[in-house]
C-alpha cells in the first residue's frame, strides 16, 4: 500500500506586515485522519490554501506525496481532493449537474465521470439526490454534496476546511459520520477544525496551531501528555442563578483552588488539584456554599491540553 504524505517545509504567509503563517514545518504520513485544530484566525485556512495551490506562500514549499504543490501543481493536486470555506452551488442545479460541472473542471473524462458521479453522491449518502435540485436542500444536504465533489477523482488526499461549520447538530454528525467511513478507505485525510471533541471523536492525530505557529503534532495521547499541565486539571462549574462578586470570590478562597476563570455568571473555569481526592473536598466545598450548583466537570485530556495550548482563547 502506497504510504500518502503532506508536507509544509518552512512555509511562510505575509499580508503586508502581518504574519499569517510562520515557519510552519509539519510533515504526516500514511493512511490516517489528522486533525488541524485552532482558534479563528489561527491560520488554518491559509494553510490548507497553500497545500491546494489557491494562494501562494510568502516562502517555503508545500508537498504532497513529494511534489511540491507550487512548482508542479497538476501533477500535485492530481491525488488531493480539497473543501476549503464552503462554496456555494448553484441552486438551479442538480446535484448531478452540479457534480458533472466540477468533475469537467477537475478534467475527469466523461466516460468515467457519469460512474464516478454515482459512486461519490452514494458515499455521502446522497444517491437518492442526484436529480434533484440544490436550492431545495439542507445546509447539511449541500455540504454533503461538496464533500462529494471533493472526493470526485479518488483523491488519495483529502483537506477539509472546517467540514462541519455553520451545520446545525443532526447535519454535523453526518457530516462526521461520513469522514468516519472515509477514514477506513485509504486516504490521508487533513481536517481542520476549532472545535476540540470532534477532533479528538474523528482524527487518529492531531496538529495543533495558533497565530500562523505550529504549536504540536502527533498523536492525540502523545500532544495530551505533552502539554496537559502537570498535577492540576481544569475543571467546569455551573450554576443554576447568575454568581455575584461576591459569591467568585467565595469560590477563590475554597482550599485547592488555584485559579479562577469566569467563562460567564453561570459558568466558571476552576484550575484544581488532579488529585481525585482533593476534587472530592473541593466539590463537597462548592455544595456547602449553597449557590446552586448544578455541575463539576473535570476535563479531558485532551480538552486539558487545548486549553493549555490556547490560553488566551479559553
Ligand atoms: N487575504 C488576506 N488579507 C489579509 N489578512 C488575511 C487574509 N487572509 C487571511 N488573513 C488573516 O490571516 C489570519 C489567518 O486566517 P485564516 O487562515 O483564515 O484562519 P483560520 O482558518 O484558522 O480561522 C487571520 O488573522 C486573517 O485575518
Ligand atoms: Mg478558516
Amino acid at each position: 500500500m502506497q504510504k500518502y504524505s503532506i508536507e509544509a517545509l518552512n512555509l511562510n504567509k505575509r499580508y503586508g506586515q502581518f504574519n499569517a503563517l510562520s515557519d510552519i514545518n509539519l510533515k504526516i504520513e500514511g493512511n490516517k485522519c489528522v486533525g488541524f485544530l485552532g482558534p479563528n484566525g489561527a491560520g488554518k485556512t491559509t494553510t490548507l490554501k497553500i497545500f491546494t495551490d489557491m494562494i501562494k506562500p510568502s516562502s517555503g514549499q508545500a508537498f504532497i506525496n513529494g511534489i511540491d504543490v507550487n512548482h508542479e501543481k497538476k501533477k500535485a493536486l492530481k491525488s488531493v481532493g480539497a473543501l476549503i470555506e464552503t462554496p456555494e452551488i448553484y441552486p438551479s442545479l442538480t446535484e448531478r449537474e452540479a457534480l458533472s460541472m466540477i468533475g469537467q473542471i477537475k478534467g475527469i473524462p466523461k466516460e468515467k465521470l457519469t460512474e464516478n458521479i454515482i459512486k461519490v453522491a452514494d458515499r455521502v449518502k446522497m444517491k437518492e439526490w442526484l436529480d434533484k435540485k440544490v436550492g431545495k436542500m439542507s445546509k447539511g444536504m449541500k455540504q454533503r454534496i461538496n464533500i462529494a465533489a471533493a472526493l470526485l477523482g479518488d483523491p488519495d488526499v483529502i483537506l477539509l476546511d472546517e467540514p462541519t461549520s455553520g451545520l446545525d447538530p443532526r447535519g454535523m454528525s453526518e457530516v462526521r459520520d461520513i469522514i468516519k467511513e472515509l477514514k477506513k478507505e485509504n486516504h490521508l485525510i487533513f481536517m481542520s477544525s476549532h472545535i476540540l471533541s470532534e477532533v479528538s471523536e474523528i482524527c487518529d492525530e492531531v496538529a495543533m496551531i495558533n497565530h500562523g505557529k505550529l504549536l504540536a503534532y502527533g498523536s492525540i495521547s502523545d500532544v495530551v501528555t505533552k502539554f496537559q499541565s502537570k498535577n492540576k486539571n481544569i475543571v467546569s462549574i455551573s450554576f443554576a442563578s447568575p454568581l455575584t462578586k461576591l459569591q467568585t470570590d467565595k469560590i477563590k478562597k475554597i482550599k485547592g483552588v488555584i485559579r479562577v476563570e469566569i467563562i460567564d455568571r453561570l459558568n466558571l473555569n476552576i484550575t484544581v488539584d488532579s488529585n481525585p481526592k482533593k476534587q472530592s473536598e473541593i466539590l463537597s466545598s462548592l455544595v456547602k456554599l449553597k449557590l446552586g450548583l448544578t455541575a463539576f466537570k473535570p476535563s479531558s485530556g485532551l480538552e486539558d491540553a487545548y486549553l493549555s495550548v490556547f490560553k488566551e482563547v479559553a
